[in-house]
């Protein structure tokens, strides 16, 4: 199959809206990491972004809307607090987790009583949204736990040849996926971090509460189970204490003929300033939206990356973080 890369105009929309309506994928760009989109009503379109991925089935997706859907076609028991965050953060990189009604297809859900609705800022999907106007389920469009892709190149690296277009938005942005939020209880509970910080939230919604997933029970997100965003090369990662250690393993890497790189903010890079560095930049916002670029540098430049955390852990830098831990643990 050849995969066409197309900006987003009204031939390109057109030629989106025919292969969704005849049950196919199309990737889109959005404001946090590009989706591999299919209709969310169609069993068969769904377990084909499962295929084309290679996503354990027991991983939900997201349903992506434009902003004037009206989302109760999809899910029930909207509290007063979600009205709320939707208020202040939609659209935006904020997924919220909603009872189902059963109208999108089981497939999305993997069985799960609950579905996750996100209305992306991003104004080229908007658009390609409001013209489908169907609800679209689309995970990241990267081969299942390789690093997500934040341009139309980082897709067609992964899917070229498995589907016949991607929509070409530009860069990405905010560069990390959405928070995904639990709204299904008395108060929202934060299941993945993200660019809607917990301290955004509370503000709004009064309470929020954070999940952490424990080896072996029952995640409350499926996705929280599975190694991510790991590029194709070794990895290690250190703690900011823990810099001198980082420097003389790269030494000792270097001395034995491993062709390793260090990944690490602004701040410690000037610390370290060794030739061999991908700067992640100097905010927790540029860090964001600089990840995933620099890993899939670092794994075409280099045999080990060696990541080396930032010293701020809170606010943005919590979602940065646990996508640098997951990327970059040492269990492959
Ligand atoms: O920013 C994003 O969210 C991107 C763009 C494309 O929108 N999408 C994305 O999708 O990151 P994906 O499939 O890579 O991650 C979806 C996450 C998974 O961790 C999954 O377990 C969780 O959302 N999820 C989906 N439906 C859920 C549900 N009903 N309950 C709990 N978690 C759910
Ligand atoms: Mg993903």
């Amino acid at each position: 199959m050849i995969t066409k890369v197309l900006k987003i105009d009204i031939n390109s929309l057109q030629l989106a809206r025919n292969i969704i309506l005849s049950g196919g994928a199309v990737a889109i760009p959005t404001e946090t990491v590009y989706g591999l989109g299919a209709n969310a009503y169609d069993t068969g379109a769904v377990e084909n972004i499962f295929a084309i991925k290679g996503r354990p089935n027991d991983n939900p997706l997201i349903v992506h809307v434009h902003r004037g859907f009206d989302i109760s076609e999809l899910v029930t028991d909207i509290p007063d607090y979600a009205v709320k965050l939707a208020d202040a953060y939609l659209p935006g990189p904020l997924t919220m987790v909603y009872r189902s009604k059963g109208t999108v297809s089981p497939a999305v859900s993997c069985g799960l009583s609950t579905v996750a609705i996100r209305i992306p800022s991003h104004e080229g999907v908007q658009k390609f949204l409001k013209y489908v106007n169907l609800p679209i389920a689309a995970p990241s469009a990267n081969i299942s736990k390789h690093v997500s892709p934040t341009s139309a190149g980082h897709v067609y690296a992964d899917l070229n040849g498995k589907i016949e277009l991607i929509l070409d938005g530009g860069v990405s942005a905010g560069g990390i996926e959405s928070t995904v939020l639990d709204c299904t209880g008395p108060e929202p509970v934060i299941l993945r971090t993200g660019l809607i910080t917990r301290e955004m939230i509370k503000k709004v919604a009064g309470a929020c509460g954070v999940y952490e997933y424990k080896d072996g029970e029952t995640a409350r997100s499926p996705g929280l189970k599975y190694k991510h965003y790991s590029p194709d090369c070794r990895t290690k990662l250190f703690k900011y204490e823990e810099i001198s250690d980082a420097m003389e393993y790269f030494t000792q890497r270097m001395r034995n003929g491993v062709k390793a790189v260090i990944l690490c903010d602004d701040h410690v890079a000037k610390m370290v300033g060794v030739n061999y560095v991908l700067n992640l930049g100097k905010t927790p916002e540029d860090m964001a939206a600089n990840l995933y670029a620099r890993l899939r540098e670092g794994e075409k430049i280099a045999q080990e990356i060696i990541a080396i955390e930032p010293k701020n852990k809170s606010g943005v830098m919590a979602g940065v973080l646990n996508r640098l831990k997951k990327a970059c643990a040492e269990v492959k």
